[in-house]
């Protein structure tokens, strides 16, 4: 008996481990669906940290990136030119990723927890056009934000590169 309590303990000790690690990698935040597994890196977002806090004070920090990626997506998910692209998206996880990537990338210290620009784009069928109604949208986001032209470049010098990963035709 007291054996049988010993191997039980031990066997609810080891599915306890179990689930907590499960958890640990499947944590899916609220109101997002789940994604395929991929390993989260900072490499993901595509460019190197600003090393300059100003531009990203001049955005207003995390309260106005997290602002401006969500009128992003609003505005992209309006847009006759583009909408169609976002119909099966994930809309609460790209507003935060997008958030999380832009204070990344201006140095404000943030964990980007996305994929990668390559691997998340594939397939999707951008072109050129489709990328600069988007950087539309941004800049109109920006302006309603009061983003200063120096910092809103800044940022769209960052992102720039990525049209290479992102634009397929
Ligand atoms: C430099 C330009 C761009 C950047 C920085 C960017 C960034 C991102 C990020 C961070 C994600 C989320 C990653 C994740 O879920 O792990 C994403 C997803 C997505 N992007 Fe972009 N993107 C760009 C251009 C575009 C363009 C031009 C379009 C189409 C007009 C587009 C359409 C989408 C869609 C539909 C998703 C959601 C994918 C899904 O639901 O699985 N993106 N993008």
């Amino acid at each position: 008996m007291r054996h049988f309590t010993q191997s039980a303990a031990l066997a609810a000790v080891i599915a306890l481990g179990l689930a907590g690690s499960a958890l640990a990698q499947d944590a899916v935040p609220p109101g997002e669906q789940p994604v395929d597994p991929y390993v989260q890196s900072n490499a993901n977002a595509g460019a190197k940290p600003m090393d300059d806090t100003r531009v990203f004070e001049a955005f207003r920090g995390k309260d106005g990136l997290v602002r401006i990626a969500a009128d992003t997506v609003d505005r992209s998910m309006a847009d006759p030119r583009i909408k169609e692209i976002f119909a099966t998206t994930d809309v609460p996880r790209l507003k935060r990723t997008l958030a999380e990537q832009f204070c990344y990338v201006l140095g404000g210290g943030c964990a980007y927890s996305g994929r990668d620009m390559a691997a998340v784009h594939k397939d999707m069928g951008v072109t050129n056009r489709d990328m600069n109604a988007l950087i539309e949208n941004l800049q109109l986001a920006m302006d309603k934000e009061g983003v200063p032209f120096f910092a809103q470049n800044k940022l769209l010098a960052k992102l720039a590169p990525m049209q290479r990963s992102v634009v397929e035709r």
